[in-house]
């Protein structure tokens, strides 16, 4: 058994405003207070839209919640002339404990490259929050056998540069790309799998100090009924949920099945 904490987090994506972010979290609080859940089993963190975070932290600070919050990506740019774009710093000062790095879609919608991941986390390593950084690799990758060595190939670019000092408190989030949305689940064992490899490779750049507090957390169609049997493996973290966490009753029902595993 680790001492790594248990983490559920919810990837809230591109889904509820300001006002409907207010609502999902007090339903999540009031949700994890009848499950019987705190921070003592696990560590829950939803993940709202830019403009939601104000409102989260309003509401976090002001009912003293025990959940975390924080955000869906960071610019890699200290604050100045760059149009649209969100400052690590602003992070910080709106109470964030995390920031998701590199998520597939910022991937693929964004051409967002290891070296752009690389900057933000250098980013929110100095604003001190703790990354989420986003790796996983496609269909097509995994049916050529070729997943494991895409994968860490491109946590090394991300962390190039780095120390394991600087990486203290880093999560890696695994995410499939064929498994996000679809339905498709990795199983237990290619989650477990893959998180192996990750901490091994964690271990051989960092030494084994970082590797055994990185906490390494599986994403990609996560429910209820399939999070146990997921984060059962001794290298596996805690989850990254899309979907299923947008409902605060049924992201406490998912938070309970992990904690019960
Ligand atoms: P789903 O849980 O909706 O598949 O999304 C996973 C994900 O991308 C979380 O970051």
């Amino acid at each position: 058994m680790s001492d790594r904490t248990l983490l559920l987090a919810g990837n809230w994506k591109m889904n509820h405003d300001h006002l409907e972010a207010i609502s999902s979290v007090q339903k999540l609080a009031w949700a994890l207070e009848d499950a019987k859940l705190d921070d003592s089993a696990c560590e829950v963190v939803v993940i709202p839209p830019f403009t939601d975070i104000r409102s989260v932290q309003t509401l976090v600070q002001g009912d003293k919640l025990w959940l975390k919050y924080g955000a869906q990506d960071v610019s890699q740019h200290a604050p100045g002339a760059h149009t649209g774009e969100i400052a690590a710093s602003f992070l910080s000062r709106l109470g964030c404990s995390y920031v998701v790095i590199g998520h597939s879609e910022r991937r693929a919608d964004n051409h967002e490259t290891n070296e752009t991941v690389a900057a933000k986390l250098r980013a929110a390593v100095e604003a001190e929050l703790t990354p989420i950084v986003c790796v996983g690799e496609s269909l097509q990758q995994r049916q050529d056998r070729t997943h494991i060595d895409f994968t860490l190939g491109q946590l090394d670019e991300s962390l190039a540069g780095f120390t394991a000092d600087e990486l203290d408190g880093l999560v890696i989030a695994y995410e499939p790309v064929w498994a996000i949305g679809t339905g498709e689940t990795a199983t237990a064992a290619d989650a477990a799998e893959m998180a192996t490899a990750i901490r091994a490779r964690i271990g051989e750049k960092f030494g084994t100090g970082l590797a055994e507090s990185t906490r390494i957390l599986y994403g990609g169609s996560v429910k209820t009924a399939n999070v146990a049997e997921i984060v059962a493996s001794a290298d596996v973290d805690g989850a990254l949920v899309g979907g299923a966490s947008l409902s605060g009753p049924d992201f406490a029902a998912l938070c309970k099945a992990a904690v019960a595993k």
